[in-house]
């Protein structure tokens, strides 16, 4: 597949409107993706899984209008107008217009709300992108006279996603998704999410994930910035060959359901990643004070009890507890005795791995 096998024939049908409604969920990364060069194509192979609670849900509803050459959108979160929204969107129809030519056909109403609260510093540009790729994809599916297998469907949304939010491409599937182009994993590719081909231990099914919402504040520093500053990163070459041989790794210990290298993997890649920030030029620092508490309590109670759960991070100072699930009530147990009181107000959300986006309604 090329960038090229996703620009459309002309479409057959006419429709001057409707509404489609897409449920996507968010994603945590085990290898993590930082670091990427235009459009969108991440400088190393990532893998995560799909969440399950913490999703996004978007109506898109389009009424024909004059291409006047401009896009004409409105956005709402949860009910209210957010103008806020608009630069982020407008950039994505800019970026994907080639591919989804209709997009300056229709004016767009776009009402979105996520499962988790906007200000828990859960980042909702993964599930956010992704469900609205997916919405766009149902109205070109209905052009096309749903002329269209799923599997270009799916791939094509992914594709679509990436263009807005590259983590947003590996939320439309699950248990866990791969992007970006790895020797040893078949049909991987930098242009879109694949569902990740191989064998998966059981020890992997239901896998828990508690994210412990230490700080809800705005980052100081977006992804995006974060990205760019690998271009003239010192250590970027040697960080982007360790993300390829961890993902080789992955694939043994993800066959074999060795919880042991796993959690090595995993644990260093969440702190690469920040190595990477801090070591950027200029540098930053997203975790906080009770982020460091919370890995020191982790690796405390692993010591001590043998358990099988370790933290991951994203581009924040939140904590993501990873644990299978037959350890659940004893993890459960530990983050409300030991480790809430480094939760901001106490919060943290209970998720786990999902199987991806859903189709709610399309009229
Ligand atoms: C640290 O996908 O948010 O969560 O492509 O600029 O929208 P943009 O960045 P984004 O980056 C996420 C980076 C990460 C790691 C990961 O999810 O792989």
């Amino acid at each position: 597949m090329t960038a090229q096998d996703f620009i459309p024939k002309p479409y057959s049908k006419t429709i001057n409107k409707g509404s489609v409604t897409w449920s996507s969920p968010s994603n945590i990364a085990l290898v993590k993706y930082w670091g990427k060069r235009e459009p969108q194509l991440p400088e190393n192979p990532s893998i995560s899984f799909t969440l399950n609670n913490c999703k996004t849900i978007t109506t898109l509803s389009y009424s024909k209008k004059d291409n006047d050459g401009g896009f004409s959108f409105d956005v709402f979160l949860d009910g209210e107008q957010k103008d806020a929204f608009k630069p982020k969107i407008e950039t994505f129809f800019k970026r994907t217009e080639t591919y989804v030519p209709f997009l300056k056909d229709y004016h767009f109403k776009i009402e979105t709300q996520n499962t988790f609260p906007h200000s828990s510093g859960i980042a909702s540009s993964a599930s956010g992108m992704s469900a609205l790729a997916l919405c766009l994809m149902s109205l070109e599916r209905s052009l096309n006279e749903n002329k269209m297998t799923d599997a270009f469907f799916n791939e094509k949304a992914s594709f679509l996603a990436r263009l807005g939010s590259g983590s947003a491409c590996r939320s439309l599937e699950g248990p866990l998704v791969v992007w970006g182009a790895h020797q040893e994993i078949d049909g991987s590719s930098d242009l879109f999410g694949v569902k990740y081909p191989f064998e998966v231990h059981d020890n992997f099914s239901n896998y828990q994930d508690v994210i412990l919402l230490v700080d809800k504040g705005q980052k100081q520093v977006s992804s995006t910035v974060g990205h760019n500053l690998m271009h003239d990163h010192p250590f970027a070459q040697e960080r982007f060959k360790q993300a390829h041989r961890n993902m080789s790794a992955l694939k043994t210990v993800l066959k074999q359901g060795d919880l042991e290298a796993f959690i090595k993997i995993v644990e260093s890649e969440a702190l690469s990643l920040h190595a990477m920030m801090m070591t950027s030029m200029p540098y930053f620092i997203l975790m906080k004070p009770n982020t460091l508490e919370i890995i020191n309590k982790i690796w405390s109670y692993r010591a001590e009890t043998n358990s099988k759960i370790c933290f991951t991070l994203d581009a924040g100072a939140n904590v993501h507890v990873l644990f299978p699930e037959n350890e659940s009530s004893q993890v459960l147990e530990f983050i409300n005795t030991e480790l809430v009181a480094y939760c901001e107000n106490g919060n943290y959300l209970c998720d786990q791995i999902g199987f991806g986006a859903q189709l709610i309604n399309n009229e």
